[in-house]
């Protein structure tokens, strides 16, 4: 596996990957490091489909001004082992010069997306997705981009930006890897105290019970009720909350009587201390 750092390197080692894996789609993985489970399964599914390209940035443009951009885990070298033995062919992780992001002139502005869930409680988060994700892969060229479901408005974000500029990526998301007890995995985990950690669950568990409620066709009065429960079941575990609900995956609106056969997502966010948490599950719309 070959590492390098600035767009020189990265523009000749993709005319070698080229020219060794002619006719190979060519997959990306973009990743802020602190690769774990969740990342690995990422990279599996990408080296099954052809030569792989694993980008390690950890992008200031997504972080608020009190977020954890100075404090986010960095390890080069535990990822760069990481990244060499789930196969990855070539790993980009450029100087922070190289992202250019001092001279930004352009914004890329999600609309109806992010009106909803992490949007109005991060906001510039999206924007700055963005603009870092079309910058990797306008410099990296794939043919297919995988993302992880924990981050599932930024997968439908990402999903829409390939759409509407009519990028020639497919895009491929990939079911959140869990703790045995059904904590979402994450880098921001290791932030959490043992008793945080105890607590963490709780999310996971209201969202499974809200996505049983709607599977189990609750009433919409019922499932109104269903939600303000676990929203003070989340409280009580020490969370902050940000949101608990059930959004129509098209639109990620919020959805307050669901339709037979309608996509939906369940959603949380919210804070343990100092680390903020998301998770969401996707409902199986057959059954309902
Ligand atoms: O999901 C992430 O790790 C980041 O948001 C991404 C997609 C690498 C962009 O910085």
């Amino acid at each position: 596996m070959e590492v390098v750092q600035t767009i020189d390197e990265l523009r000749e080692a993709l005319l070698e990957l080229q020219r060794t894996h002619p006719n190979h789609p060519r997959q990306l993985v973009p990743t802020m490091g602190a690769l774990h489970e969740g990342h690995r399964e990422l990279l599996k599914h990408a080296v099954a489909q052809g030569p792989t390209v694993a980008t390690l940035f950890v992008n200031p443009l997504q972080f608020g001004p009190n977020e954890d951009f100075d404090r986010y885990p960095r390890d080069l070298s535990h990822d760069q082992e990481v990244c060499q033995q789930e196969g990855v062919s070539l790993l980009f992780a450029p100087f922070p010069q190289e992202m250019a992001l001092d001279q930004q002139q352009f914004v890329i502005q999600p609309k109806g997306l992010i009106q909803h869930m992490c949007g109005p409680h991060r906001p510039g988060h999206f924007e700055g997705v963005c603009h870092v994700v079309m910058r990797l892969f306008s410099l990296t060229q794939p043919d297919e981009a995988w993302f992880g479901q924990k981050d599932f408005q930024q997968y439908r974000v990402l999903e829409a930006m390939v759409d509407e500029l009519a990028l020639p990526i497919r895009m491929h998301c990939v079911e959140t890897v869990r703790e045995a007890d059904g904590l979402a995995l994450s880098s921001r985990n290791r932030y959490l105290s043992p008793q945080e950690r105890g607590s963490a669950v709780a999310m996971f568990k209201a969202l499974d019970q809200l996505k049983q409620a709607i599977e189990a066709k609750e009433a919409s009065a019922l499932l109104q009720k269903r939600r303000n429960e676990l929203h003070a079941q989340l409280s009580v575990a020490g969370f902050r909350l940000e949101y608990v609900d059930v959004y129509d995956v098209p639109t990620l609106t919020p959805v307050l009587e669901p339709h037979p056969g309608q996509p939906l997502v369940v959603a949380a966010a919210g804070w343990l201390g100092q680390t903020r948490l998301i998770d969401n599950l996707l409902i199986d719309t057959e059954s309902i």
